[in-house]
């Protein structure tokens, strides 16, 4: 048998990201919090998902939002106690649910007591946790960051008169993996989790764990393409495997690394089972599909193509056809939110896109991901002033386009699709005042459309809803082992605006339809065999029954549609 097809519940769970900031406040602090989620599990149980992951709830000074961790081992105190969250766990427990928790060990906060303690002194013995350029060498080798306002990534520090490295912001420096005292540290810590029973973790940027630390000068032809400089190192493979040894061999958990800058070529060095390191990572290709060339936030000036999109999960689907697994997702706290990115929000377009996307994602081979109010259909934010903002990322880079004279209203218009606050709103629970989601004042507006329908209460209630449309689609893929594990073909290659494909499992075969037009098309599948193709699920009214030979299909705007092949 192929390894692919092994069974396994992380391959065939559905995973329900949340970002624990904005789901549920029950202080009034304007924060979500530990005890909101608890509040909610029934609600996210009711969705009929599997796997809760949750981003980091660490103690953190968030100067980006919990992934700058000051303490691994101690709750962040805007979102409650070790207590709350020993209660969350075993409440998630009680419902079946498991939980994975984000693992963010490629840097830790400036505030963290290690990097208080390496910073004393060139002797301390917590020194060598981290990278340090000594100034008598002088100028360390240019390397680039993400959230520094003047893209440098080594801080000089008087005191011991050495830049530090950092690839994120200030407050982010970046460990050194080199030293197994730090490896050890990290390892004893995820022991200290598994041991209290969460069920896996998600990887930060897990290809940035090991770089050239000889920090060579970045070459004169340098292009941009800055993974190659910076992550993706010699030793990534020794000690991914040594964690899995030590640590995630010993206990029945999932590991999701986010590999930023890993090609299809490299894929299956992650996550092939006989190689014992990972068992699914988060590639970046679609994600940089509507971006410039070579540019993270910055958005392309030409419409992206379905064919394009076709072609990015077609190759990536290639990759794990034997062994392997894949991870579907459309958005993230990171990316924008998908019915706004990749369907279209409008409001003639946007239920029929938002439940075509979630047939997608549920009808692709891969644990599919969903990201907290992608199942009410939330939208794109849209903030048109600076003040709204409340991201690193976008306001540093707000701050080095006004130092370099850049264009202001060009990059707001551009965050407008690009910004991660797009994504981070708060959830949208009903029409109560901030959408239900605190009686204070939410740390980020609230998306005012929680009054036009985009809210739980109003869809729980409603059976042609996006939320209840997810519940049974969600309920189509657990009821046909086919839309797991089935072999992915694709079909209508070159068309532009439908996406077709069939999964087959042994003798049983589905045809999957999507519409990512806003016109009605007319397609025939010639290059398919077959009788008649019962209908299983569609997001808009559609024949019960087909056979062949009338199967022409007419597909509305943004139409779904999944049938049983005989
Ligand atoms: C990852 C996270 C992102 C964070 C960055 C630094 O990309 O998903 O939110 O800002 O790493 O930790």
């Amino acid at each position: 048998m192929k390894k692919s097809l092994e069974r396994q519940w992380w391959k065939e769970g559905i995973v329900y990201q949340i970002y624990p900031r904005s789901f549920q406040d029950t202080t009034g602090d304007g924060v979500g919090d530990i005890r909101g989620i608890i509040q909610r599990l029934d609600y996210i149980k009711n969705l009929g998902v599997d796997i809760i992951w949750l981003n980091p709830i660490y103690k953190s000074p968030n100067d980006d939002n919990g992934y700058d961790i000051s303490d691994y081992q101690n709750i962040m105190e805007e979102f409650g106690t070790m207590e709350d969250f020993d209660l969350m766990l075993s409440e998630m427990k009680k419902l079946g649910l498991r939980m994975v928790m984000d693992l963010v060990v490629n840097h830790c906060s400036d505030e963290h007591q290690w990097f208080v303690e390496s910073k004393k002194s060139r002797e301390n013995p917590y020194r060598d946790y981290f990278h340090w350029w000594p100034a008598e060498n002088g100028t360390p080798p240019e390397r680039w960051s993400f959230f520094d306002v003047a893209s440098n990534a080594w801080k000089y520090e008087k005191e011991t008169d050495a830049y530090y490295l950092h690839y994120f912001s200030q407050k982010q420096p970046d460990l050194k993996w080199e030293n197994p005292k730090v490896r050890q540290e990290i390892y004893d810590m995820m022991t200290f989790w598994f041991d209290k029973g969460i069920d896996g973790f998600r990887m930060d940027v897990i290809p940035f764990i090991s770089k050239d630390i000889s920090f060579p000068e970045l070459p004169k032809e340098y292009n941009g393409e800055f993974i190659p400089y910076y992550a993706n190192g010699p030793k990534l493979h020794e000690y991914l495997r040594e964690m899995n040894q030590k640590v995630l061999s010993k206990y029945d958990i999932m590991t999701v690394g986010e590999a930023i800058g890993v090609s299809v070529d490299r894929a299956l060095d992650f996550v092939d089972d006989d190689r014992k390191e990972l068992n699914m990572f988060f590639h970046f290709d679609l994600l940089a599909l509507d971006r410039e060339e070579g540019e993270t936030f910055k958005m392309r000036s030409d419409q992206w193509k379905l064919t394009e999109f076709k072609e990015i999960h077609s190759k990536w689907d290639a990759v794990f056809a034997e062994k392997g697994w894949g991870s579907m997702f459309l958005n993230n706290h990171d990316f924008p939110r998908s019915v706004s990115r990749w369907g279209n929000d409008s409001t003639a377009h946007w239920y029929n896109s938002a439940t075509m996307l979630h047939t997608f994602l549920l009808s692709m081979k891969g644990t599919p991901y969903f990201y907290y109010g992608e199942e009410i259909g939330m939208t794109n934010v849209r903030f048109n002033n600076i003040e709204d903002y409340k991201d690193i990322n976008t306001i540093n880079r707000y701050k080095s386009i006004v130092d370099n004279g850049g264009d202001v209203k060009a990059f707001i218009e551009n965050e407008k699709d690009a910004s991660r606050d797009n994504a981070r709103t708060p959830m949208q629970w009903s029409v109560a005042a901030n959408a239900g989601f605190t009686t204070g004042k939410p740390w980020i507006k609230v998306n005012e459309n929680y009054k036009e329908g985009i809210n739980v209460d109003s869809q729980i209630s409603d059976k042609s809803s996006v939320l209840n449309y997810f519940r049974r689609m969600v309920d189509v893929r657990k009821q046909n082992l086919v839309l797991i594990y089935g072999d992915y073909q694709l079909l209508l290659k070159d068309n532009e605006e439908i996406y077709a494909y069939t999964r087959t499992l042994d003798e049983d075969r589905c045809l999957v339809l999507l519409s990512f037009s806003t016109k009605k098309i007319s397609i025939t599948l010639d290059e398919l065999n077959f009788e008649t193709a019962k209908l299983l699920i569609s997001n808009d009214e559609d024949h019960a029954v087909r056979v062949k030979k009338d199967a022409v299909f007419s597909i509305k705007p943004y139409q779904a549609m999944i049938y049983k092949l005989s």
